[in-house]
């Protein structure tokens, strides 16, 4: 016969998902990460995570390896190309920071890929399911994180679009996306690790069976047309789908943790100044599925 205790540790009714505007985004409360996630908790989590995409859970005061036990309940983990970016020992955690050791600023942004729309990893085979970032350190002014809905942004697509992206794919190429961004270009062992690759333009989400557009940064043109047109159906794409409608905008709080879903949103941060602002966030980020 279950005991009290273990019927209060299978329980998940002290845990609260608050649904922001079109249910994009959801606050979750009631849970402590560092403490660990039950499986009932994972349960309420992982299906918030699944209607909601994006997840908020406020004032978790996270350390590195609680943060990467959190991201890891979501699957295997996946550390970055940029190893330059990878914390001490702890090769799937990244530090994307702004602060100095001397706790002065560096006057740059790191990784400026981020201050444009993208969907992280896109540039691999597997491209990340979940990124899951916290925030030591937050800028007072701008450096909010923005979050399209691509699959709510499908869904409106006029049916003649959604018949013609049907059958096309697109190159994401990190190398490229770099130097598109104002970053150092990659190095050859970098473009050996992340070659090119090609993904639908539009995917089937594989575990709610949505269609998402998925474009972005990395996407730089489509298969089997002509460069500039592919351009230019890229970024209409990607203009269609951060409509202010589509768009979740999180301010950040210290101590934030924030997850999203790679496979049905785009993200970007909004600028701030980077030599008078400090920002840092901690990032783990779950490998995901090929996309079909
Ligand atoms: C990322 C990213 C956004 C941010 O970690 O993939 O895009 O708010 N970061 O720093
Ligand atoms: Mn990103």
């Amino acid at each position: 016969m279950a005991d009290a205790a273990a019927i209060e540790s299978n329980s998940a009714d002290h845990v609260t998902v608050s649904p922001h505007a079109h249910g994009f985004a959801a606050e979750i409360t009631g849970i402590n990460l560092a403490d660990g996630v039950s499986d009932a908790e994972f349960a309420v989590i992982h299906q918030a995570f699944l209607d909601h995409k994006v997840l908020v859970f406020r004032d978790q005061p996270l350390e590195d390896a609680p943060h990467q036990a959190f991201a890891a309940r979501f699957g295997e983990l996946d550390g970055h190309i940029n190893k330059s970016t990878r914390q001490k020992g702890m090769p799937n955690v990244q530090v994307f920071s702004n602060v100095k050791a001397d706790g002065k600023t560096t006057g740059v942004h790191p990784e400026k890929g981020t201050l444009v729309w993208h969907t992280d990893k896109s540039y691999t085979a597997t491209p990340s399911l979940t990124t899951v970032l916290r925030s030591p350190a937050i800028a007072s002014k701008g450096g909010d994180t923005l979050f399209a809905d691509t699959a709510r942004a499908y869904e409106a697509l006029p049916e003649p679009t959604k018949n013609k992206i049907g059958g096309l794919r697109a190159i994401h190429d990190w190398g490229r996306s770099r130097l598109k961004s104002g970053e150092r270009p990659a190095t050859e062992e970098e473009m050996a690790a992340a070659p090119p690759v090609d993904h639908p333009l539009a995917r089937t989400h594989p575990e709610t069976g949505a269609k998402a557009i998925y474009v972005g940064n990395h996407a730089s043109h489509v298969v089997d047309m002509d460069r500039s047109e592919g351009e230019a159906l890229l970024a209409e794409l990607e203009a269609h789908a951060t409509q202010a409608q589509y768009i979740y905008r999180h301010k950040w709080r210290v101590n934030d943790v924030l997850m999203w879903d790679n496979r049905c949103t785009m993200h970007c941060v909004e600028p701030y100044d980077a030599a008078k602002e400090k920002r840092a966030v901690h990032r783990v980020v779950v490998k995901g599925d090929k996309p079909v």
